[in-house]
């Protein structure tokens, strides 16, 4: 569904980035771990190369808050590949004080975590599609989440040291507006933009939460990573093609 579609993925080389990764690969695209990890970068692009047999993943250091880097990006990929098919903004950038209970979070933790997230995603966005522009072509999936949706259930984190940001909440419902901004702002252009919001992905969470996460849910609770791919391949695919500024939700029915 995605031949010789180059596909750029931002945070390719983390928990949801590299089953996005797998996912274009699997679809014959050419998937692009952009992320600023460059060890774990390099380690996943020939880890997931070798798993599944293939010369279609390639890396790119990024820093999706850094212009200059984004610009190089662009550059070394439309060199390499004469073309970029879309870009995946999947990055997950925090600092070293986010995810505190709110009571907690200073002014410059919550300035500095908006900026890096929110502003690398709209910066990252704007410098891609003054690419696709040019080019006459594009497609952006935003990855937000649930919280961008719901008020937090807060009750899920009962007994458990983890909350659900304040920052997220921020984050990820302005990233959902952002979509549809750019959506209505790149009329004429061929560039669609849609948003992607998982609901919480299984990664070693306590049981008191899983448990109490998943009375929430229709049948399975926490998803598997792999569980958002269909979504990613629908919105990436020309079966979507008129699917534009929308968000759609994976989340076995959490947020109902
Ligand atoms: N994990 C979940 O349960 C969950 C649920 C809903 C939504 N999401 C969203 O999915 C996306 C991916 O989350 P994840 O859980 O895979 O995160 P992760 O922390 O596993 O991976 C994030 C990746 O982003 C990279 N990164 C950080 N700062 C960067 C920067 N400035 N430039 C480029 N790359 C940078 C990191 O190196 C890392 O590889 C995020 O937008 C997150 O909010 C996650």
């Amino acid at each position: 569904m995605l031949a010789n579609q180059v596909v750029v993925i931002t945070g390719g080389a983390g928990l949801i980035g590299q089953e996005f990764v797998k996912a274009v690969v699997e679809q014959n695209g050419i998937a692009i771990i952009a992320d600023i990890n460059s060890t774990l970068g390099n380690q996943v692009k020939n880890d997931l190369s070798k798993e599944l047999n293939t010369s279609n993943i390639d890396f790119v250091e990024l820093d999706i808050t850094s212009k200059e880097s984004l610009e190089n990006c662009i550059k070394y990929l439309n060199t390499k590949y004469n073309r970029i098919d879309a870009l995946v903004n999947n990055a997950y950038p925090r600092n070293k004080n986010y995810a505190r209970h709110f009571f907690d979070v200073e002014y410059e933790d919550f300035v500095e975590n908006l900026g890096l997230n929110l502003g690398g995603y709209f910066t990252t966005s704007q410098q891609f599609s003054k690419y696709f522009k040019q080019k006459g072509y594009g497609n952006i999936i935003n990855i937000s989440s649930i919280y961008g949706v719901i008020a937090p259930k807060f009750e899920v984190y009962d007994n458990t040291p983890m909350t659900m940001p304040v920052e997220y909440a921020a984050i990820k419902s302005g990233l959902i507006h952002l979509t549809k901004y750019m959506a209505k702002y790149f009329k004429g252009m061929n560039i669609k933009v849609n948003t992607l919001s998982p609901g919480g992905i299984l990664d070693n969470q306590a049981e008191p939460f899983l448990e109490a996460y998943k009375k929430e849910c229709s049948n399975k609770g926490m998803l598997d990573k792999n569980d958002l791919k269909g979504t990613l391949v629908y919105l990436l695919s020309d079966m979507s093609r008129y699917v534009n500024g929308q968000n759609i939700i994976v989340d076995d029915g959490f947020s109902v």
